[in-house]
């Protein structure tokens, strides 16, 4: 459903998507998740086309359609955005039109000018418009102003808009991020549900760890613009959540990890994991140089002194751990942990 190739994207001199290779298969729910600054906001514009790869890199499709190429957006982005929801930490509802019409915004995409102009939606987007608010327990909030809803009943009238918009990708960059728990819980089991009811493919970025390991089969880590890990959020240990996310990650992921375990669906629970890749299963699976970016909260990053000229591609270790090796530069997934 996802496919991504080789992306790589420089902000002036600093790399913040490097070597990225992706692939989600239909009807999967991903959390995408590592510390700020990591680039999964970044990642998600990409995919939406809202920012192209550098000159050269990369490819990405959504649903088979090409998004961008060569760091070119496509001619016809617009017509497979219409299949992309995209849903942001800040709802991004238009505080002063109802419900209703911010949820008929989904439908722009398929409607005529004159009629967005005039926001008059044709009566079967009316009708798919209630049924999206049915869907996602605001029926009843319909004709009130987008400004009079709370947070947590924003993120889902966001939401119904995906479903207005036919979406079969959603792409929730943070989506619980300015809730609280109970509207997070409430807004993660919608996610939930429409990828398993309607199966709708479902990426979403999440600082909260023990929500991605709740909700989510699968978990891609980016730390410093590259995939650190792909594989089932099952076998993510306290140790990769360390490099992940540095000291402290791994006794906030312990307790997770035992509130949610009997939760989580083993490994292979409706995961195509033939549409993962190779080395998907678990795997530390693009190694490589670390970015060295000052935000970056990677525990080899921290003990460095000063950035990536340093840093050396390093290959596969015996024993595992590649990525790990490769982000310190060659030291070793040992070495770095007792260091930490
Ligand atoms: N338009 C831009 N111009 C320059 N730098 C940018 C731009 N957009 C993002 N960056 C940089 O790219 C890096 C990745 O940013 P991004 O927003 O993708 O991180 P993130 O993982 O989403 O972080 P957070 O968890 O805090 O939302 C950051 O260092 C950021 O400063
Ligand atoms: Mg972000």
């Amino acid at each position: 459903m996802l496919d991504i190739v080789n992306l790589n994207k420089t902000f002036g001199k600093t790399k913040v998507l490097a070597d990225i290779n992706l692939k989600v298969g239909r009807g999967e729910m991903v959390a995408l998740i590592g510390a700020s600054g990591s680039g999964k906001s970044t990642l998600m514009k990409h995919i939406s086309g809202l920012v192209a790869a550098d000159r050269d890199s990369g490819h990405v499709a959504v649903g088979g359609r090409s998004v961008q190429c060569g760091g070119l957006v496509c001619g016809d982005i617009r017509k497979t955005r219409t299949d992309i929801g995209v849903v942001f930490q800040q709802f991004n509802l238009v505080s002063r039109l109802s419900v209703t019409t911010n949820v008929l915004l989904g439908a722009l995409g398929r409607t005529p000018l004159w009629r967005s102009l005039l926001l008059a939606f044709r009566q079967g987007d009316r009708e798919l418009a209630v049924e999206a608010l049915r869907k996602v327990g605001i029926a009843d909030k319909a004709d009130q102003r987008a400004s009079t809803l709370s947070g947590g009943q924003q993120q889902r009238a966001a939401i119904a808009r995906a479903l207005v918009q036919k979406a079969s990708v959603i792409l929730a960059d943070e989506p619980i991020a300015s809730l609280d728990p109970e509207s997070s819980i409430m807004v993660m089991e919608l996610l939930r549900k429409l990828n398993r009811e309607e199966k709708i493919t479902v990426l979403v970025s999440l600082h909260q760890v023990d929500y991605a390991i709740k909700y989510c089969t699968r978990a891609v880590a980016l730390c410093c613009g590259r995939i650190l890990y792909d594989g089932p959020c099952e076998s993510l240990t306290a140790e990769k959540m360390k490099a992940i996310y540095g000291l402290g990650a791994a006794g906030m992921f312990e307790s997770a990890r035992a509130e949610h375990r009997h939760q989580v669906p083993a490994p292979s629970a409706g995961m195509p994991v033939g549409e993962m890749g190779e080395n998907a299963l678990g795997a530390w699976v693009q190694g490589g140089t670390c970015l060295g970016q000052q935000k970056c909260q990677h525990p080899a990053c921290r003990s460095m002194s000063g950035g990536s000229a340093s840093h050396r591609e390093s290959g596969p270790q015996p024993g595992g751990w590649s990525a790990v090796d490769g982000h310190n530069g060659g030291i070793g997934a040992q070495r770095l942990l007792a260091a930490i």
